[in-house]
């Protein structure tokens, strides 16, 4: 028996592999790497010394996706395939929605033909939108700034209808704050194309000299330092956290939610001092203007 991963080539998917194979689970990736690269699921079989299977698929493409689980023994899924990119989503929501909407939609028609009944989702934290921190999984979901986040909160209700109508059903919804770093081999990590939206790939290129300097989207927010705090939690981290609710999801039923952070903030400045301070090198940045959107404080 294996446990499908659905966008197993990118980031977390990656790192999430690594976690599987080393707890000894067999491992299915199905990724149509628009977002990533083939070479980052051999890195996951160099690092672990284990074997895998690749399908280069769309999960929209139900013919595809059937084929996958006539041919794999699939016990549980963790699915996180979809378009992550929050400004990008605000520019073709169609697109969004129709990636992330549409291909969870067969996702989880092809589970039902063939009998799967386990399914762990890469939610967000952005689904709690704007209410005091610290977000707690009993609160309410609140208003979503952007497309991206709609199409969050829409695949959990969607998840959670699906659980009310079969009670064998069992979905897990992880809802992440923001993972950041990379495994300790350097073998795989965040590897974003063009100029990063997220602020530690961006850090670290302006570190490596790829970028000439890091803006600091505002100073003046009501913080400590003026920055706004995040709750930063390391991708590996995250990584467990999901092995944890493949064990979880075997023996409990319906639908069940867990945040995925630390509980402790730190101010973009902090991060940018704590990175200097680490690799001991300095910095190039600026103190700019607020980036539209952004929430002073999130934390778990
Ligand atoms: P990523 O882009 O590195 O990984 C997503 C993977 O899905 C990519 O490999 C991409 O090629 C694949 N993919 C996209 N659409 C697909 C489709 N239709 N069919 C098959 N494969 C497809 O992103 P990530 O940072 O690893 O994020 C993984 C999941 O976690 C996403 O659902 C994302 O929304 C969610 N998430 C990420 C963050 C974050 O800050 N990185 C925070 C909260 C939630
Ligand atoms: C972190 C902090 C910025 C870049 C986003 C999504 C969220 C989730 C995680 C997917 C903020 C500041 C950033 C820069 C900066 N993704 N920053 N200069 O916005 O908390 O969350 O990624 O689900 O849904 O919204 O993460 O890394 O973009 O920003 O000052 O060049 O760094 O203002 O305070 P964010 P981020």
């Amino acid at each position: 028996m294996a446990i499908l991963v659905t966008g197993g080539a990118g980031f977390i998917g990656s790192h999430t592999c690594v976690e599987l194979l080393n707890a000894g689970y067999d491992v299915v990736i199905a990724d149509n790497l628009y977002n990533a690269s083939e070479k980052a699921v051999d890195r996951v079989k160099q690092i672990t010394g284990k074997d895998l299977k690749f399908y280069k698929a769309d999960i929209r493409d139900k013919e595809a996706m059937n084929e996958i689980f006539e041919k794999e023994e699939i016990e549980s899924v963790i699915h996180f395939a979809g378009l992550k990119a929050v400004g990008e989503s605000v520019v073709k929501p169609l697109e969004y929605y129709e990636n992330n909407i549409a291909g969870t939609l067969v996702l989880c028609d092809v589970m039902r033909n063939h009998g799967v009944k386990n399914i762990i989702f890469s939610s967000s934290a952005t689904v709690y939108g704007d209410q005091k921190p610290p977000y707690v999984e009993t609160m309410p979901k609140g208003e979503c700034s952007n497309p991206y986040g709609w199409t969050k909160s829409m695949m959990e209700q969607i998840l959670t209808d699906c659980a009310k109508a079969d009670s064998e059903l069992t979905v897990v919804l992880l809802r992440y704050f923001n993972p950041i770093g990379a495994h300790s081999s350097g073998k795989i990590g965040e590897d974003p194309q063009g100029i990063p939206n997220n602020l530690m790939p961006y850090v670290s290129q302006v570190a490596a000299g790829v970028r000439e300097q890091l803006t600091i989207f505002g100073g003046d927010y009501p913080t400590p330092d003026g920055t706004c705090r995040r709750d930063y939690i390391h991708v590996v981290d995250l990584a467990c956290g999901h092995v944890k609710a493949v064990e979880y999801a075997d023996s409990h039923k319906g639908v069940e939610i867990f945040n995925l952070g630390t509980g402790t903030p730190y101010s973009v400045l902090e991060i940018v001092h704590a990175f200097e301070k680490s690799t001991g090198v300095k910095l190039n940045y600026r103190i700019g203007e607020r980036r539209p959107g952004d929430l002073p404080d999130s934390w778990a």
